[in-house]
């Protein structure tokens, strides 16, 4: 872990309210693995607390992380323009580990598609990747192409604008016994992680499920426990440390 002061290579709109900011490293900062993430500062000093990004693709000393506009903090990372410089933190947290699985179905919803996405560019050719991403509307929607590259991609929008009508889970369900998958990866928000955990349940499932959790932060480096979790053992767990990504079974959403 790095702390660097990067430069911005560009910094634009990609879809409705979603922004992709590429950063130039000055160093190398080791391997990145798909679903770690990095603090990125906002540039101005009334923000003292940096704001966890997923990493979304590596390009040899470049890294591009996809951010929603939400509050004061992304706005103002949005105003920034190419050659300005901002701090950034990385790479954090433990990241998707795929074991030796082979067949991996990727469940992802609105800003949680973004960490998912540098798995699929991470072991391009290596694994078959099936990708159900789920947006609110064909305006939200974004980074197909790097979904599409890894393998199968299914779009899903709550509206039905396009592709499949209805959320991410659903469209999982909709297809999984044609997919033989050996292991699921995902990430989105609390409420699409619990319909997944009760989809799996439901359906009986067995398959090895692992999720990137998201949960406010201060420090990001397992300093502070702003970030704790409640575990299924009762136990407690920094999402920044000991996450992002745990087994579904492993706690509590
Ligand atoms: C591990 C991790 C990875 C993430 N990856 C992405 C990503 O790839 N793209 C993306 O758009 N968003 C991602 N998020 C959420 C993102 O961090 C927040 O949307 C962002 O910090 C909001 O900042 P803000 O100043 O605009 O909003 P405000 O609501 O004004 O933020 C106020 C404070 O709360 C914190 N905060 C607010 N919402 C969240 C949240 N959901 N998670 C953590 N901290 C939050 C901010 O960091 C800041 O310190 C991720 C969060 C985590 C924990
Ligand atoms: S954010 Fe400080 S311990 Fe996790």
């Amino acid at each position: 872990m790095k702390e660097l002061l990067a430069t911005i290579k560009e910094n634009k709109k990609i879809a409705e309210g979603i922004w992709a900011i590429t950063l130039t490293l000055p160093e190398k900062v080791g391997k990145i693995k798909g679903g770690q993430f990095a603090n990125l500062s906002v540039g101005d000093d009334s923000f003292p607390l940096k704001r966890p990004l997923g990493i979304c693709s590596v390009q040899g000393d470049d890294i591009t992380l996809c951010y929603q506009l939400k509050g004061d903090g992304t706005r103002r990372i949005a105003e920034k323009k190419a050659g300005e410089k901002l701090s950034v933190l990385l790479p954090l947290g433990n990241g998707f580990d795929l074991g030796d699985a082979k067949n991996i179905a990727v469940i992802g919803g609105g800003v949680g598609i973004f960490p998912l996405a540098a798995v699929v560019e991470e072991h391009l050719g290596k694994r078959n990747f099936y990708s159900y991403i789920g947006f609110r509307s064909a305006g939200y929607a974004c980074l197909e192409d790097m979904f599409a590259r890894g393998g199968r991609l299914t779009v899903a929008t709550d509206d039905g604008s396009i592709g499949f009508k209805g959320n991410a889970v659903q469209a999982f369900l909709n297809d999984y016994k044609n997919i033989g998958a050996d292991l699921i990866i995902s990430c989105g928000p609390p409420v699409m992680l619990r319909a997944l955990k009760a989809a799996l349940a439901g359906h009986g499932i067995a398959t090895k499920c692992l999720v990137s959790l998201e949960e406010r932060m201060g420090c990001g480096i397992g300093a502070c426990l702003v970030c704790v979790c409640k575990k299924a053992d009762g136990g407690n767990a920094r999402v920044c440390k000991d996450g992002p990504v745990f087994g579904i079974e492993e706690v509590e959403l």
